[in-house]
């Protein structure tokens, strides 16, 4: 294998436990996979090359288990994470599985259920701080509802930004190195879900009493799921200085969530998502330098080889589309159409330095004498841009 496509730490991939974990049940069918146990997840990812591993509280755990038991299982996890060289980037907690949570955790009618979830957290909370994880993650899967009368909206939204400022302040007392992330996702397993995009959620935060704590966890196939241009919400997340961790998978469209391998869903949209990760903007706005997160489940015709084979070939994607990228940057031939295609004007400001409405209202060549004809005749070229940049995705170039 060529080396620039074996994973190293440097690429900083991480797993969720639960991604190489899912043992395949399905609403309509049963497990097709044994469990698998949470020190092999650790010792198969570190020989695949991973940096990280991340984990809802009760991956590790068992939900129900004594605080003797609890404490056990943390420490043979730690000594396994040292022998094996991994660190635990991102902590996350499970506010979905259990019947208590069938109506949402921080924003339930039932306001018992919302200090439960708060408890929760709070203890996972202490974990993160335990286990050095710089990101600690929320996705709220169970937080909306099937039906519009059953959901106050603005209360829930209430609420979950209560929860979020109990949170914050937890942090910033305890001194925790650590910031949160809100997962976005428009639907599954509830009907429809609070905060369903990057924008919605990142509105949410600017409401927030510390939202400088608290960022998104953005997934490809969610935003993909609600027909959106990943890439184009990711580079908003980026401007906003919100693109706190990143959950990459695959995903066919608008349909239920797929999480495929990495590359295996729109592969043109993660080509340029690997291409603004790694390199920043195509006018100089900067890259990404946080998790390379995984956030798949390897298909449920999958046995334990073909788990492994899924969870390489999510790293291996990101790393071809990454030197692809990279070859697409450095050919001067894409220099010159960028160059046709305007794209670095749109860098310099549309007004001069000190400009105001005045002096641009008193600038005849702005408005009275500008040959909106020729203007408007003139091409772009974005289509021969986007050719060159099919063709280096393609190896073509
Ligand atoms: C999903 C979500 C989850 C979250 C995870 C971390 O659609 O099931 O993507 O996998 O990422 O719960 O919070
Ligand atoms: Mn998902
Ligand atoms: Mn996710």
């Amino acid at each position: 294998m060529a080396a620039a496509l074996t994973p190293t730490h440097e690429d900083k991939f991480s797993f969720g436990m639960w991604t190489v974990g899912w043992t395949a049940r399905d609403p309509f069918g049963d497990p097709t996979r044994t469990p698998l146990d949470p020190l092999e997840a650790v010792a198969q990812l570190a020989s695949l090359g991973a940096w990280g591993i991340t984990f809802h509280d009760d991956d590790l755990v068992p939900f129900g288990s004594s605080p003797a038991e609890r404490d056990a299982i943390i420490d043979r996890f730690k000594k396994q994470l040292a022998d094996h060289g991994m660190t635990v980037p991102m902590i996350t907690t499970n506010l979905f599985t259990h019947p208590v949570f069938k109506d949402g955790g921080f924003t339930s009618n039932d306001r018992n259920v919302r200090r439960y979830a708060l408890r929760k957290v709070l203890r996972n909370i202490e974990l993160a701080g335990d286990l050095g994880a710089r990101t600690f993650v929320l996705w709220g899967g169970r937080e909306g509802s099937e039906y519009d009368q059953a959901k106050d909206v603005q209360a829930a939204l209430d609420r979950y930004a209560e929860g979020m400022n109990l949170l914050t302040e937890f942090v910033i007392e305890r001194g925790y190195d650590l910031r949160f992330a809100i997962e976005p996702k428009p639907n599954e397993p509830r009907g429809d879900i609070l905060l369903p995009t990057i924008g919605h959620a990142i509105a949410f935060i600017s409401r927030l009493e510390h939202p400088e704590l608290v960022g998104v966890n953005p997934e490809v196939g969610h935003e993909q799921m609600a027909g959106m241009n990943f890439a184009g919400g990711i580079a908003q997340a980026m401007w906003q200085g919100k693109l706190f961790h990143i959950d990459l998978n695959g995903q066919r469209g608008i349909k239920y969530d797929q999480d495929l391998v990495f590359g295996h869903g729109d592969l043109i949209n993660a080509f340029s998502l690997v291409d603004l990760l790694e390199f920043g903007g195509v006018s100089g706005a900067p890259a990404y330098t946080g998790p390379r997160h995984f956030d798949f489940k390897p298909s449920r015709t999958e046995d334990y080889t073909g788990v492994w084979q899924s969870a390489a070939a999510n790293m291996r994607m990101y790393l071809l589309l990454k030197e692809r990228a990279a070859s697409f940057r450095a050919d001067p031939e894409v220099h010159e159409a960028l160059a046709l295609a305007r794209v670095a004007e749109l860098r310099e400001p549309t007004l001069a330095a000190g400009e105001t409405a005045a002096t641009l209202m008193a600038d005849r060549s702005a408005f009275e004498d500008f040959d909106v004809d020729t203007a408007g005749a003139r091409g772009y070229g974005f289509v021969r841009l986007n050719q060159l940049a099919i063709e280096h995705l393609l190896g073509a170039r």
